[in-house]
């Protein structure tokens, strides 16, 4: 019966077509909104609220990061020497995880709740032993895991010196740098796949000797190959918002090599407009790699009675609109694409949290798409050549070859393969929400595919039939 398997052709062509939006669509959530130019959106998060089915459904339906607001502190996760407790951290890392939502790691030195058997510690020696066993035992339990890590929050003094602020840590190893370098070389060697964070407040605007005192730090560290990746700018504002420089502040740090994110981002009222030029200021600085609001609603903020966050209840506040035009003016490729090229990318699987990989870290043709475990690694890493029509090549950066099906079949296997610009390597990026892309060759119009829904290392990546599943779903992750 020809007519019944034309049918059935029209039919998947058309289920194929329905999962491509229109260019101009704009995107309706602030993960999708930011995830467009390759950025998050995430908000600090409380375990004991996970049970509110208000509050979760918000969550899950916005937000693609997720920081826990206290349960990875000290006092939380080593109340007592060696001791480490992860019950609530973990309920927030498995809810992120079955959500999608990938995790700000959040915080392993502070000078604030810290229980009291680490600020009685009187001698440096013990002490350092006790920073550097605390931040192993904390980033192990949640290796691969964790996108960005603060490693040290809020080290540096207010006011007009610009130096470190008193503390115990300064109290026991002084005001230089040091601690802080020791903090960020045992966090690389403790999880080599997080990116490591310098976080603080009051350093958003340029001028501010708090500022200049850490760009200070972040310059000296990265000419010294100290590994630090990120600067986290809490952005906790007045009414006003950021100051006028903000974008300066976050584009003279990016200079030096690091990414900036948002991590703290409320202010007091929510007035739209402050909004608008906080979230423009990332916006506009290519590495400002996302933001953060520290909570959910209004009710969930640690500012009670100044309203400063985009929720209130179960709905948007007029900042919340203010927010989404601003990240959906951003776009993507500037063509409505969600890749940019030129941009380094981990293609995270939604459904296992694993990153697509070239097994071994082959530099040879022939080496097969593989999910793997978050490892640091280069072959980890991709970026996207633009075959014009709105169509990709993805470039391994490990090998500098590209992904190419292996023939038109559904289950065909995705390998390396010089570039040529055949069809078969040319895949088309389409948005699917959350922050989410899957990835249609352009020969087959099959998708990108982990196989069988494996969540296990090794699992091949190749093509199959246009589900829309997890499984081939992707997060455009920044390297
Ligand atoms: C705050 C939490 O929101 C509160 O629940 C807690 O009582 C105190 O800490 N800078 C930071 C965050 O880095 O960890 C702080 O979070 C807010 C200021």
């Amino acid at each position: 019966m020809p007519g019944r398997r034309l049918w059935i052709v029209m039919l998947a062509v058309a289920s194929t077509l329905a999962l491509v939006p229109s260019v101009a669509q704009a995107a309706t959530t602030l993960g999708a909104a930011a995830g467009q130019s390759g950025r998050y959106f995430g908000a600090a998060v409380a375990a004991f609220r996970l049970g509110d089915p208000q509050y979760s459904t918000i969550l899950d339906r916005e937000f693609s990061m997720v920081t826990p607001e206290n349960e990875m502190k000290w006092d939380a996760t080593e109340p007592s020497r060696n001791n480490f407790t992860f019950g609530s951290a973990d309920q927030i890392v498995s809810h992120a995880r079955s959500h999608g939502q990938r995790m700000r790691g959040h915080t392993l030195v502070w000078h604030s709740q810290l229980p009291g058997w680490v600020s009685g510690i009187g001698d440096a020696n013990t002490l350092h032993s006790v920073m550097n066993n605390h931040i192993n035992g904390v980033m192990s339990h949640y290796r691969g895991q964790i996108f960005a890590w603060d490693v040290v929050n809020e080290a540096f003094a207010d006011g007009s010196g610009g130096g470190l602020r008193s503390s115990i840590w300064t109290q026991r190893f002084g005001f230089t740098t040091g601690w802080i370098e020791e903090a960020f070389r045992t966090a690389r060697a403790a999880d080599p796949a997080a990116k490591l964070c310098y976080n603080d407040y009051n350093i958003e605007d340029w001028t501010a000797a708090k500022t200049q005192g850490v760009f200070r730090m972040v310059q000296d560290f990265r000419s010294r190959g100290v590994p630090i990746d990120c600067v986290g700018f809490q952005s906790h504002f007045g009414s006003g918002g950021a100051p006028s420089n903000f974008q300066t502040t976050l584009s003279n740090f990016a200079g030096l090599g690091v990414d900036v994110q948002l991590t703290e981002l409320d202010i007091a009222q929510a007035p739209p407009t402050s909004y608008t030029n906080t979230v423009q200021a990332c916006v506009n600085v290519p590495r400002c790699a996302g933001i953060t609001t520290w909570g959910v609603r209004d009710s969930d903020s640690w500012r009670s009675g100044e309203n400063p966050l985009l929720f209130s209840g179960g709905n948007p506040k007029p900042a919340y609109g203010a927010v989404l035009s601003v990240l959906n003016a951003a776009g993507g490729g500037g063509d409505g694409s969600p890749v940019q090229v030129g941009v380094l990318y981990q293609l995270v699987a939604q459904h296992s949290g694993k990153l697509a990989d070239i097994n071994g870290g082959s530099t040879a043709p022939g080496a097969q798409l593989i999910q793997w475990s978050a490892n640091g690694g280069l072959n980890q890493q991709f970026d996207f050549l633009d075959s014009g029509g709105g169509f990709f090549r993805i470039r391994a950066r490990s090998s500098g070859l590209v992904l190419q099906v292996a023939s038109s079949s559904s289950g065909a296997d995705i390998t390396q393969q010089p570039d040529s610009n055949a069809a078969s390597q040319q895949w088309r990026v389409v948005d699917q929400g959350g922050g989410f892309v899957s990835l249609i060759n352009r020969q087959s119009g099959l998708a990108m595919d982990v196989w069988s829904a494996s969540t296990a290392d090794g699992a091949h990546i190749s093509q199959f039939t246009v589900t829309g599943n997890a499984n081939q779903r992707f997060q455009l992750q920044r390297a």
